[in-house]
This record gives structure tokens, sequence and C-alpha cells, in this order.
């Protein structure tokens, strides 16, 4: 009776595992967009976007939205990985060419680390964001209209000081992944 007991509370167990690891891996991207060494992958998840952000670099990648005038405006998301550990910044544009964290703004840190990696030289970081968040700062995304789309990375240094390496700007349809 104890045995069975046993058995059936580790079925219960490793299937609650499975669970739990499958959802943590089950990332599948439905669009991506690639301009040079960076690539933005993303999926819309009921009210969130999920997002991964990959580059060349063993520093910072980023990605900022729908900017009033260069990065001005924009929503930003920049994640490093420093000895394996991922940190990822809620950041906004605060001017043309500077951001400034949204907490320090009185706002609120809304992005979800998910996953990052920094293998071969390249820079891969995964988060979600809510399409509609309460913080005044962050973007309110429209997912069948336009949503304009920065995406950068810095060079070889953890830090989130050092300017971007390169920098591109594109427009794309959060729901059927066309850009331009
Ligand atoms: C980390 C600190 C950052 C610094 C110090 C910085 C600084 C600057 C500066 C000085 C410029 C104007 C000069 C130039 O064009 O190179 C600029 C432009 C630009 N930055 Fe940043 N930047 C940072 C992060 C980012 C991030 C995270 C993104 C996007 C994900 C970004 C996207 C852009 C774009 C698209 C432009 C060009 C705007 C235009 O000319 O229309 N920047 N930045």
């Amino acid at each position: 009776m104890k045995t069975k007991r046993i058995i059936s509370l580790f079925c219960v167990f490793s299937i609650l595992l499975a669970g739990i690891v499958s959802g943590a891996s089950a990332a599948d991207y439905e669009h991506e967009v690639k301009v040079k060494k960076v690539t933005f992958a993303w999926k819309i998840d009921g009210d969130t976007l999920a997002a991964k952000i990959s580059a060349q670099t063993k520093g910072w990648v980023g990605i900022g939205f729908n900017p009033s005038e260069k990065m001005k405006g924009a929503d930003f998301i920049l994640g490093y990985v420093k000895k394996g550990k991922a940190k990822i910044i809620d950041e906004y544009g605060v001017d043309k060419t500077k951001h400034s964290s949204d907490k320090k703004l009185g706002g609120t840190a809304d992005a979800i680390l998910v996953a990052g990696t920094e293998k071969d030289g390249i820079t891969t970081i995964e988060f979600t964001i809510p399409l509609k968040s309460a913080d005044k700062n962050d973007a309110v995304f429209d997912v069948n209209g336009d949503t304009v789309v920065l995406l950068a990375y810095g060079p070889d240094r953890d830090s989130f000081k050092t300017k971007h390496k390169f920098r591109t700007a594109l427009t794309v349809n959060l729901a059927t992944g066309a850009s331009k």
C-alpha cells in the first residue's frame, strides 16, 4: 500500500516537472526579422509580447518600440549575459540619444526575463512584456498596425553604459510579421 502511494506520488511529481520544463522551453516564436547580425523573433501570446533578441556580441542586445524621434520616446528593453547570468532592464528614451530606466522615471520595470544565453560570441535574450502596461513610459501596442522597432547591440562588454556598435530601425506588423 505504502509503495503504491509512493509510486503514484512520484508519477504526479514527474508530470508536474515535465509540465514546468516544457512550459519554460516552449518559446516557439511565430515571426522573425533579421537585420545584419541582429535578429528579433516574437509571438503575441494573449495580452503579452514574447520576444527573443539575438546579436553577435558579448555585450548588450536591445530593442526599442515606437520612438517619436530617433531614440526619444521609445520603450527600450536591453539585456546582457554576464558569467551565465542574464540581466534585463526596462528603459525609456528620454532624449534623441539617451535612455533612462522606467523606475527612475517614476514608472515600473515591466519586462519579465524568460532566458538569456551567451554562446560563441552571440548573446540571446528572451523576455515578455505586456501589450498594454500601466506604466506611461511603456509602448501600448497595436498589433494589427505599424510598430516601429529599433534594434541595436553594444560592443563586447557587459555594461549598459556603452553605446551601440550597431543600430537600425524598421517597421513591423506584429500580428502578421510583415516588415519594411
Ligand atoms: C546603451 C546606450 C545608448 C547610447 C549611449 C546611445 C547613443 C546614441 C547616440 C549618441 C545616437 C546618435 C548618434 C548616432 O546615430 O550614432 C544614437 C542614435 C540611435 N540609437 Fe542609440 N544609444 C543607446 C542605446 C540604444 C538602443 C538600446 C537602441 C535600440 C534598441 C538604440 C537605437 C538608436 C537608433 C535607431 C539611433 C538612430 C536614430 C536616427 O538617426 O534616426 N540606441 N544613439
